[in-house]
């Protein structure tokens, strides 16, 4: 079996060669792509004169014929034909004779291949910022059943002041709609065609750019062909984003790790969503959240790759390009697969509010609401901050929380103390004290709930 570029060669191409540069045991994920390019391709140089009407048609059939026998599993990929385009190239010939060596006219693979990855990650990105949603919807819905459920908040993973779980849950929500957004807006870079740029300076042939861009729903055209063949930025866009959204699902993950730990025991994983060991029976782990923190090495070690490719690399094509794809094609199902699984396992995840509400009642989170107490009584913030410092120094030492201690205590400390103060320290009403915009109280949460609301509906 000859080459299809093979007119200009003497020798057979070295066998480790052959394997070494071909690409179609990964671009085989593209061959929808890549006849959608073609039959795109094909009907504008039919309707630009450059080959025959008949010849279209005969091609278009041709195609579509591949495809058919393609998706009932018929097709047998050859790595002789190094990559899908020459793959389905060889194909197409064989389904309708040498007519089909006219398919190729006025178009170089650096365009096509290009073409492809363009058309493919429009759809790729579209499908995730679906599946995204459903995390959305899914933290909306425990967030809602847990508005007032009050959990320690942290700084420095020590307890710090007491806030709505709906609250924390929410912070998620809007870090996944930040990654929304930004997958939205590279979606009008995505959608530049490269087609028609040729190999790497454009064609001879009278071709209608314009003409296949719109029958393959991009918005607009390449302006420069040599940036058209070597662009990847597309996907480094991608890959970078993906990276900041794994970056988000790692952290959530941390959070159900830890508190599904038995030293939390905030939460609990439903079953189906954890695994065994094959030693200690009484273990339930949290392998998927820990799996998920794990994946996202390899999708930060997608973007690095590709940046490292792609750096000093001069114009235009070069056969490092190949390298874009299967760093690419691992972002997307890993972001894919993992999301997938988020939506459903927070949606059945349990919250063990008596523990979360016992953790903020055995703590010194209510400081905070002592000291603007003091304030609020006209003293100085900073003076209300030392006396409050010094009465948690010696609640500790009696081994009690500030709600234990008694009023004569307090009155010690300072006079400006009333009996209210008991009311003031409770858990809840150090949450619902927080009613700045944007803040913890539970009417701040159900605000912020609307317009998360509201944000799904976009
Ligand atoms: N398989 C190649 C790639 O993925 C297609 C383009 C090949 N172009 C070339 N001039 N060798 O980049």
């Amino acid at each position: 079996m000859s080459k299809l570029w093979g007119g200009r060669f003497t020798k057979e191409t070295n066998k480790l060669v052959e394997e070494f540069t071909a690409s179609i045991q990964f671009d085989q994920k593209l061959a929808l792509e890549d006849i959608e390019g073609s039959l795109a391709h094909v009907e504008m140089l039919g309707s630009c004169g450059i080959i025959h009407e008949d010849d279209v048609e005969t091609i278009k059939k041709g195609l579509l014929t591949i495809k058919e026998k393609m998706n009932a599993g018929e097709v047998e990929f050859s790595i002789k034909d190094e990559d899908i385009h020459m793959n389905i190239e060889r194909l197409l010939i064989e389904e309708i004779g040498p007519v089909g060596g006219k398919l190729h006219t006025g178009r170089s693979r650096n365009d096509q291949v290009a073409t492809d990855m363009h058309l493919y990650l429009f759809k790729k990105t579209k499908e995730i910022i679906h599946m995204l949603k459903s995390v959305q919807k899914a933290i909306v819905k425990q967030a809602k059943e847990h508005i007032e459920t009050v959990m320690p908040g942290y700084t420095h993973l020590q307890r710090a002041q007491p806030i709505s779980l709906g609250h924390h849950l929410l912070a998620y929500f809007w870090m996944f709609e930040r990654d929304k957004e930004r997958l939205h807006d590279s979606l009008k870079r995505i959608n530049w065609s490269p087609l028609g740029a040729g190999a790497l300076a454009g064609t001879t042939f009278p071709i209608d750019r314009n003409l296949t861009a719109s029958l393959l729903g991009f918005d607009t055209v390449y302006p420069n062909s040599l940036d058209a063949v070597s662009d990847r930025d597309f996907i480094l866009e991608f890959l970078s984003i993906s990276s900041i959204l794994m970056t988000h699902i790692s952290r959530l993950s941390e959070e159900l790790v830890l508190w599904s730990s038995q030293e939390f025991e905030f939460i609990e994983l439903d079953d189906s969503f954890c695994t065994g060991s094959s030693i200690m029976p009484q273990k339930k782990n949290p392998d998927v959240p820990e799996l998920l923190r794990g994946k996202t090495g390899r999708v930060y070690g997608n973007l690095i790759g590709l940046l490292t490719v792609l750096k000093g690399l001069p114009l235009a094509y070069n056969k490092d390009l190949q390298e874009d794809k299967e760093g690419m094609f691992d972002t997307v199902e890993t972001l894919t697969g993992s999301l997938k699984l988020l939506a459903p396992m927070i949606e059945t995840m349990t919250v063990n509010k008596e523990k979360m509400y016992q953790a903020v009642r055995q703590d010194y989170s209510n400081a905070t609401d002592l000291a603007d107490y003091l304030v609020n009584k006209g003293l100085p913030f900073r003076q209300a901050h030392e006396i409050i410092g010094k009465i948690v120094l010696y609640a500790i030492e009696k081994n009690k929380y500030l709600l234990d201690l008694t009023f004569k205590e307090y009155k010690q400390f300072c006079d400006l103390f009333e009996e209210d103060i008991y009311a003031v320290l409770t858990p809840k009403h150090v949450v619902e004290a927080r009613n700045s915009y944007g803040g913890t109280a539970f009417s701040q949460v159900e605000l912020q709930l609307k317009l998360a609301e509201s944000k799904l509906k976009d």
